[in-house]
């Protein structure tokens, strides 16, 4: 199949050009588009058959349920018959935004938008060609992150293109993403609203608002067979590089010192190492393809360059990744949590 790319200005949006993109979605195609968390694979979240053809574009378990994107708080009630007060409480204080509820689901989804789930995830975007698109269309847009399964997600319009040029109808290039994680999840169906997936939402800014949260048991543990995460996509080993990545937590020195030792080992044995740095701390490294993942002083910037740096190491077929760890405090706990899953749960202190 052939991927039409098309490049579009957030500040200066080609309605015309969009719309095309928004007529591909109603005749049931599917288009990748950028968010402000990650690229997201858009397609009619009301027609079954869509909802295949994601699945097959990604490789990706049709378990795994997908998140319905709108434009404006009342088409809410296209996937869902709710009336929970929450639904609006959280809407007026982060929509548009990185964040994502989950509700009960109403006849107009397939299952096959929510993998079989009664409920349905809903996120109002903040990014200007992700909402105008949504409006065109005239549909809620069903929309994992645009990878392939088990692949980091794109922050960049060329990651997309890497993973599904020729699998897909068309990709719109909006740029590089600006936060770079996917979005918190909130599942609003529980007593006590719980944390499924941390993002730049975080667990205090929800508590202003709805008081207590709980977080999903699973999150931060690897998986084991008793625990299952509530967000089904949680359970992959997801945001992974091709590397086997290794995270070493301890003081800026011994970490520094350790990496050095471990990394100049695996390269005399021929291996081909990655080492994920800080600005802080690049230069003394004596070994190894070093990339500096942005300032300890911005999990902002850290967040932003997390998946393209796991990129950068794949196509230069690294074999062997080690990474310092970062602070779990605010977006610092959504970094950790993509890093450790990325790693596996291999980490070691030194
Ligand atoms: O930032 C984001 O959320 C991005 C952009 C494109 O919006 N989307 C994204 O989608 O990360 P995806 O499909 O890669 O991740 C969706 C996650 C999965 O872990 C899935 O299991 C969970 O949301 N999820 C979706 N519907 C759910 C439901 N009804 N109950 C529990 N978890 C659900
Ligand atoms: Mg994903």
């Amino acid at each position: 199949m052939h991927t039409r790319i098309i490049k579009i200005d957030e500040n200066n949006i080609d309605i015309e050009l969009l719309r095309e993109a928004a007529d591909i979605i109603k005749a049931g195609g599917l288009v990748a588009f950028p968010t402000e968390t990650v690229y997201g694979l858009g397609a009619n979240a009301l027609d079954s058959k869509a909802a295949k053809r994601i699945y097959e574009a990604k490789g990706r378990p049709s378990d795994n349920p997908l998140i319905a994107h709108i434009a404006r708080l009342e088409d809410i009630k296209a996937v869902s018959d709710d009336t929970n007060p929450n639904v609006e409480k959280l809407s007026n204080a982060f929509w548009p935004g990185p964040l994502t509820m989950i509700v009960n689901k109403n006849d107009n989804v397939p299952y096959e938008t929510t993998g079989g789930l009664g409920t349905v995830a809903v996120r109002m975007p903040s990014n200007k060609i992700a909402r105008k698109l949504i409006e065109l269309s005239r549909l809620p847009i069903a929309a994992p992150s645009a990878n392939t399964s088990g692949r980091p997600s794109p922050t960049r319009a060329e990651h997309v293109i890497e993973d599904m040029d020729g699998r897909i109808d068309m990709i719109i290039d909006g740029g590089d993403v600006g936060i770079g994680v996917e979005s918190t999840i909130v599942d609003l169906t529980s007593d006590i609203p719980m944390i499924l997936r941390p993002g730049a939402i975080t667990k205090k800014m929800l508590e202003n608002v709805l008081g207590k949260i709980s977080l999903d048991p699973s999150l931060g543990k690897p998986m084991a067979d008793n625990i299952k995460p509530k967000a089904p996509g949680m359970k992959y080993r997801h945001y992974a590089p091709k590397a086997e990545l290794i995270l070493v937590e301890g003081s800026e020195e011994s970490v520094v010192a350790a990496i050095n030792e471990k990394a100049e080992a695996a390269v005399k044995n021929g291996i081909k190492v990655g080492i994920i740095a800080t600005d802080e701390t690049k230069d003394r490294y004596n070994s190894g393809m070093v990339l500096s993942i942005g300032s300890r002083n911005s999990e902002a910037d850290i967040a932003h360059n997390l998946y393209a740096t796991l990129r950068s190491f794949d196509s230069e077929n690294v074999e062997l990744i080690y990474s310092e760890s970062f602070s779990s405090i605010g977006l610092g706990y959504a970094i950790m949590n993509r890093l450790t899953k990325a790693a596996g749960y291999n980490t070691i202190n030194v």
